[in-house]
């Protein structure tokens, strides 16, 4: 009555005075200690974390994130046991394969960043399609890395220079601090401004260490597989409240 509609209640904008980031990443981290708690396989904690992934992929394309990269597969990951990176392996193709039609219609660009040779073909093609396929999306960049490592991806690029030098294609003079991102696996997103742990451990865990050299870190104590909107709103807030200053004085504009 009186044009008051009932959701009134609801119409208060979670976002109203907060600053958004332009990109987040996140490490995924409980899903093992997830499942142990409930006696269950640790792949039962990826099955669970899949489902975190995606909610938290809803979540960044309402808060209107620019881009979300999440660490799906770090290049130690290697060293578990076969059946629970088999499982991951497939994990990771059903839902990239799952998903599809939703990351299309919501118009999301995929970036896959990692060496990626070790993983299995059809894994890779079903990344490739994705890929390909989300080339010309431009609402939200979901950036999945999977077998990488951040020293690895310093390494690669540095060879890719080094081989630019011996083609006689670039001068060692030619590198510094603006050229070398473009090295990169991502070499077109921008830094990431907040970067996010769940899981209670304080460690970056070789994760995006050049990108992330001005991020802020929010450590959580929740399991990934419990994740949802409101962990990922208060790690925006406590963002928010942050000065970040890039080892000036005063705020860049
Ligand atoms: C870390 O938890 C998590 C991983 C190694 C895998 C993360 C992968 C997913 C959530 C699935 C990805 C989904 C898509 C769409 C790519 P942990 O096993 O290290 O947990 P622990 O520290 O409790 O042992």
């Amino acid at each position: 009555m009186g044009g008051i509609s009932e959701h009134t209640h609801n119409a208060e904008d979670p976002l109203a005075g907060l600053h958004i980031p332009r990109h987040v990443a996140v490490i995924m981290d409980g899903n093992g200690r997830w499942a142990e708690e409930r006696g269950l396989p640790r792949l039962a904690g990826h099955v669970e974390g899949r489902k975190a992934t995606r909610r938290v992929v809803e979540a960044a394309l309402d808060f209107g994130l620019q881009a979300l990269s999440v660490y799906a597969f770090s290049m130690e990951n290697w060293r578990r046991p076969l059946d629970e990176v088999e499982g991951l392996m497939e994990l990771m193709q059903t839902a990239m394969t799952e998903e599809m039609d939703d990351l299309r219609s919501n118009k999301v660009r995929v970036l896959v960043s990692g060496r990626r040779a070790e993983l299995p073909k059809a894994l890779n093609d079903v990344l490739e399609f994705a890929i390909q396929e989300t080339a010309q999306n431009t609402r939200m960049t979901f950036n999945l890395l999977i077998d990488y490592g951040g020293r690895a991806e310093i390494v690669d690029a540095a060879r890719r220079f080094a081989e630019e030098v011996q083609a006689g294609r670039a001068q060692p003079a030619d590198l510094d601090e603006e050229s070398f991102p473009g090295l990169l696996y991502a070499p077109d997103l921008p830094d990431p401004d907040l970067i996010i742990r769940p899981g209670g451990e304080k460690r970056i865990s070789n994760f995006l260490l050049w990108e992330g050299a001005y991020a802020e870190y929010v450590f959580l104590d929740v399991l990934w597989p419990d994740f949802d909107r409101e962990h990922l709103l208060e790690a925006i807030r406590d963002y928010s409240k942050r000065q970040r200053r890039f080892g000036a004085l005063t705020e860049p504009e």
